[in-house]
């Protein structure tokens, strides 16, 4: 699937009109698209530069680019909840993943995670993605395909639970382990057991009770650092003149960030220091 130069069939294209509303479309030779304002040939966008304006048969105008892997995963279809790019942009560098990275990922979900994380892992790394409802992983799989314009060869999908896989499964251990589930302090121990020394694990939760939870859990496994929780808020602005302010509606919540590193084994976690109280 091409991510630049000229339109090719295939591709998967946001047309945006004049009140900035979005329509998809993927081009076939010969194929039209129909719009209130008549239809657009897509042989008019095929073989142009991205950011190309076509004109439909009643005069519409349309700006013409490739779908972004944001546009992709706000727009595609859901079985659960998906991350919000602003927290996938937190995970990948707080999360440290890097080309060639063996990462595990629970649960799949409707694959938007996994979307990012097998772009930032490469072709010479790889991505174990489990997921514990078949319904959920259908989901997962097509939107990734679709994404991808096939199966990603670095993707491993399995359908199963986090809490019985062990090493043998996933071929040894991995430099990364991303969580995005329920109960995440249930999955600790295979956590344990499965990032190597050193290893970066991230997991994501929408409630306070899930990060106290999460939290109480990777200090009594004592075998990785003192985790660090925090949540990102992204607020637009409005820039228009003497009417610059930020934007009156944001997402104010989305879900907290926890991030530890695992110890060597044997080696148990240094106390955190805290001021004496006066
Ligand atoms: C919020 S969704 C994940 C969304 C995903 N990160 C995304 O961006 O599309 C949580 C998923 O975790 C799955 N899940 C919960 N517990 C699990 C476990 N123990 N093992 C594997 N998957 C699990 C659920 O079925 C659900 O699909």
């Amino acid at each position: 699937m091409a991510y630049s130069g000229p339109f090719q069939p295939g591709d998967r294209v946001q047309l945006t009109d004049a009140k900035r509303r979005h329509f998809t479309i993927v081009l076939e030779e010969g194929g039209q698209y129909h719009t209130h304002k008549g239809g657009i040939l897509h042989d008019d966008i095929i073989g142009k530069d991205e950011g190309t304006v076509v004109r439909s048969s009643g005069a519409g105008d349309y700006l013409c680019f490739r779908h972004l892997m944001v546009d992709h995963v706000l727009s595609m279809p859901r079985g659960a909840a998906v991350i919000y790019p602003k927290d996938t942009a937190q995970i990948l560098i707080e999360g440290d993943i890097f080309p060639g990275a063996r990462v595990l990922e629970a649960g799949a979900g409707s694959g938007a995670l996994s979307m990012a994380l097998l772009r930032a892992v490469g072709e010479k790394g790889e991505l174990i993605s489990y997921e514990i409802r078949e319904d959920h992983l259908e989901y997962a799989e097509a939107n990734v395909d679709e994404f991808f314009g096939g199966r990603p060869p670095n993707w491993t999908p399995r359908l199963g639970d986090l809490k019985e896989v062990t090493s043998e499964d996933t071929d040894g251990p991995v430099d990364r382990i991303i969580l995005d589930m329920l109960e995440p302090w249930e999955c600790l121990p295979v956590v344990r057991d499965l990032l190597i020394p050193g290893g970066v694990f991230m997991t994501y939760v929408a409630t306070v009770p899930q990060l106290m939870k999460v939290m109480e859990g990777i200090r009594e496994l004592q075998c990785f650092t003192e985790p660090k929780a925090w949540e990102s808020l992204v607020r637009e602005w409005k820039v228009e003149g003497l009417a610059t302010r930020p934007e009156h509606r944001m997402n104010a919540h989305t879900a907290f960030l926890i991030w530890t590193r695992r110890l060597a084994d044997g080696v148990t976690p240094p106390r955190p220091q805290r001021r004496a109280r006066k």
